[in-house]
């Protein structure tokens, strides 16, 4: 089994190193995984000219799994987009036809005393976010600023295909049918023609699935329900813009933007897995990034790419008792708790 692992920029490779760490970790019995290791991002453009060049996209494409850190940094974000190291990541995603992003959050119980919301609301906490990836406001055309009537105009189009939403509504139907079987749409069918239809077909769809429930919620309810109750949520699916927003708001549930990872799967089940976070150039290189994020999305590419789901429990169980036992990186420090670098956090749970 092949894995290919583009670490990026930033926080990128160091947290990543401890995602392969706790993989080589679980494949000490049993079949052994391949890691190949391909730059991305300003550390591509830098030694190539390319943020994504072929040879790493072509190696993405042939491997059973793409394990990636981040990309991108505050200077190239700037630069135009062929030389940025975040749009590596966009370019990726549309080539692997990579529609459908998985956010899982969940209210670690070791953690909860470190979050500003009330135990109550988080307890028990295990929802997933769906987000479509490779549509919507962010692809639609026209888009562009051009004038008109002597003043300057933004223009971006919300569109989506009845295909687009039809194979993104059955990932989310069928993630619910191997969980809690609730499915809760998220859409503004009440202004807006794109999700009129996105309800219209997610509801069709959902014929093909009767033991799953399925409720809608326009995205502004959404989001204060998010808050105020989300145990109740169990896989929310919606469009690329409204999942940005509803899982970075999300992901403030579980504590820190260090402990989330994700997965972005295309029809062929394989993926693309990635922490939440980004290159947090801030800390970059300071032995304090919580690696968590990219161990967990270790063990969902275990579960979701390569079908070994019991080294994956074995990986998020690790990581449960190295909670437990009170080690924590800076991110998410309590009174008590003994502080570890990124590097001895990664030991930690490998050892586990
Ligand atoms: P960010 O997620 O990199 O950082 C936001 C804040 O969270 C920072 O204060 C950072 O120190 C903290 N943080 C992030 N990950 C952490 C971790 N594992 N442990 C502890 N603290 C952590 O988001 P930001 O600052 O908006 O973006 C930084 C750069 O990353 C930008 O150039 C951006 O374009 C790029 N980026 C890349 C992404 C990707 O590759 N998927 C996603 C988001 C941003
Ligand atoms: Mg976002």
């Amino acid at each position: 089994m092949h894995i290919a692992v583009l670490a990026g920029d930033g926080i990128g490779p160091e947290v990543t190193r401890q995602a392969v760490k706790a993989l080589r970790a679980v494949a000490a019995n049993g079949p052994q995984f391949d890691f190949t290791e391909a730059p991305i991002g300003d550390a591509a453009y830098d030694t190539t000219g390319d943020p994504l060049p072929e040879a790493t996209a072509a190696l993405a494409e042939r491997a059973d799994a793409v394990l990636f850190g981040a990309a991108g940094t505050y200077e190239s974000d700037l630069r135009p987009p062929e030389q940025r190291g975040g749009h590596a990541l966009l370019r990726l995603r549309k080539r692997m036809d990579l529609f459908a992003n998985y956010r899982p959050v969940m209210a670690f119980p070791e953690l909860i005393g470190a979050s500003t919301l009330k135990r109550e609301a988080l307890e028990g906490v295990d929802l997933i976010v769906l987000r479509e990836l490779t549509g919507d406001i962010y692809f639609g055309t026209p888009r562009g600023v051009h004038v008109e009537n002597g003043e300057r105009v933004g223009i971006n189009t919300m569109r989506y295909t009845e295909g687009e939403i039809r194979r993104v509504a059955h990932a989310g139907f069928r993630a619910a049918a191997t969980r809690r079987k609730k499915l809760c749409s998220v859409d503004k069918a009440n202004v807006l023609e794109t999700m009129a239809l996105w309800r219209e077909v997610v509801s069709e769809v959902g014929r093909d699935y009767p033991e799953v429930e399925l409720t809608h919620l326009y995205v502004d309810a959404a989001s204060m329900h998010l808050i105020r109750r989300p145990r109740d949520f169990d896989v929310i699916v919606t469009g690329n813009i409204f999942g940005d927003i509803l899982s970075d708001a999300a992901a403030m549930l579980t504590g820190s933007i260090g402990m989330l990872p994700s997965a972005s799967l295309n029809a062929e089940g394989r993926g693309l897995y990635e922490p939440v976070h980004g290159s947090a150039p801030d800390i970059a290189g300071k032995d304090i990034a919580n690696p968590l994020a990219s161990v967990l999305c270790g063990a969902m590419l275990l579960r979701h790419s390569l079908g070994q789901a019991e080294r994956a429990e074995r990986i998020e169980t690790a990581v449960r008792r190295v909670l437990a036992e009170g080690y924590r990186t800076a991110d998410i420090m309590e009174d008590g708790a003994t502080r570890l670098g990124t590097e001895a956090m990664g030991d930690a749970v490998a050892r586990e």
